[in-house]
């Protein structure tokens, strides 16, 4: 107790003991055994630079992309049938990163659990598109679906409840991200209640250390996959272990691969595939300059136009090494309701913490290449992000009816 309370004051933490003495004894060793965990150090160091952005400066341009539209008839079936080739040659697996809080949705439960009005949830829409894959193919498509603390046990439950949406509950796999404090401006960690720190997910590059802390990258090892497919849960339309996608990468032999849809517009809240120093990267909506985010070429297209729709292949030994490195953080400003040690619970209605995140597409930075599939928009990006208007279950709901739901 006395070397945490010693190391909580020289980070300037005290606060997070307040209540203790009030506490049960078993939560006040699970809280000590909690506080002793955090990184006192790095969260310092993360809230000081809380307003430095690590993606913008260095040389930035458009990152090039192939149209799918400009592949010809015949190289669309060839490159369809060599991945549906690996497909059943069992080395193809499906992440899906499932630990985001849904806060602009505004659902109580884990994202993948909704339904934007077609009687099957994001979860379902992945797991018969999955489906459909392995009966075609013959092959097995694994499936890792990355949760957090706050929805692991409601997304385990809701798989159990649905039979696995006929999947094979031994290829499916879920594991938990990491969890960071949130962070008040002045540096303070935020107290959720009394004997607990205000946590949140650490961002979808959370994927990789979870990915390896869960033991998900040796199961792939061990089944020997050497494809690896990446996606949100998110998007309503997203085709995971797309045969064309598979065969594109295949045939590219880039360590990584992303599709992109061209941006509809400046204003669009979606990252950008650019080229940073030589290196490929996607630079954020956030953190798009305004001058970037109207740039338009020759051709009266948006130049930073390719838009990351959250839907990646890795080699398997590139995510391996993927997996063993840091990522930067990136903060966002945010309203989080917490407790203040004198003053008691409080909700605020201005962003008042720092939330700290890592990127999964920082991690393409360490590459020196990536190839970009650049597809149609209505065919392949329904996102389900906000309650109501853009991207919104209504635009999913007809986009899923335009695509024969
Ligand atoms: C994301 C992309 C953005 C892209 C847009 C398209 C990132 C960082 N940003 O933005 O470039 O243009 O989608 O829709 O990829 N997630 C977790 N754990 C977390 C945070 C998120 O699993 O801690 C998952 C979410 O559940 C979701 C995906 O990651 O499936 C992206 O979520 P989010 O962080 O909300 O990104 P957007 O701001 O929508």
């Amino acid at each position: 107790m006395e070397t945490i309370r010693a190391k909580l004051a020289e980070f300037g933490q005290e606060h997070l003991l307040y209540g203790f003495d009030t506490l049960p004894a078993d939560r006040q060793t699970s809280y000590l055994a909690a506080l002793s965990e955090l990184d006192l150090a790095y969260i310092k160091k993360l809230s000081e630079n809380a307003h430095v952005s690590p993606t913008l400066g260095g040389a930035i341009t458009p990152s090039p992309s192939t149209r799918a539209s400009d592949l010809t008839t015949e190289e669309t079936a060839e490159l369809t049938a060599i991945g549906k080739q690996l497909i059943a040659s069992n080395t193809v697996a499906v992440v899906t990163m499932a630990g985001g809080q849904g806060t602009r949705l505004g659902y109580d439960g884990p994202k993948g659990c909704f339904d934007v009005g077609i009687g099957i949830p994001l979860f379902g829409l992945i797991a018969s598109r999955i489906a459909a894959l392995q009966a075609e193919t013959g092959g097995v498509l694994p499936w890792y679906i990355m949760t957090s603390n706050e929805n692991h046990e409601k997304t385990v439950a809701f798989f159990r409840d649905n039979k696995f949406f006929g999947l094979n509950p031994a290829d499916v796999f879920f594991f938990p991200q990491g969890q960071l404090p949130l962070v008040s401006t002045d540096g303070k960690i935020l107290l959720a209640e009394i004997g607990r720190v205000a946590e949140g997910p650490d961002g979808n590059g959370g994927v990789f250390a979870a990915l390896l802390a869960s033991g998900a990258l040796a199961d792939m090892e061990k089944r020997g996959i050497r494809q690896v497919f990446v996606c949100g849960i998110d998007n309503a339309l997203v085709r995971p272990a797309d045969p064309l996608f598979l065969g594109f990468f295949e045939r590219d032999g880039a360590p990584c691969a992303s599709k992109s849809v061209a941006k509809a517009s400046p204003e669009e809240r979606v990252g950008a595939f650019c080229v940073k120093d030589g290196h490929p990267c996607v630079i954020e909506y956030t953190e798009l300059t305004p001058e970037m985010r109207q740039a338009r070429n020759d051709a009266g297209l948006l130049t930073y136009g390719d838009a990351n729709i959250v839907t990646h292949l890795m080699r398997f030994d590139a995510l391996k090494t993927l997996c063993t490195r840091g990522l930067p953080m990136h903060t966002a400003f945010k309203a989080i309701p917490h407790y203040l040690p004198g003053q008691g619970q409080i909700t605020p209605k201005e962003p008042n913490a720092y939330k700290f995140e890592s990127f999964i597409f920082d991690a393409f930075s360490a590459l020196d290449r990536m190839a970009i599939l650049q597809v149609t928009r209505e065919a392949e990006f329904a996102p389900v992000k906000n309650a109501t208007g853009n991207d919104s279950p209504a635009t999913a709901l007809a986009l899923l009816r335009q695509n024969g739901y």
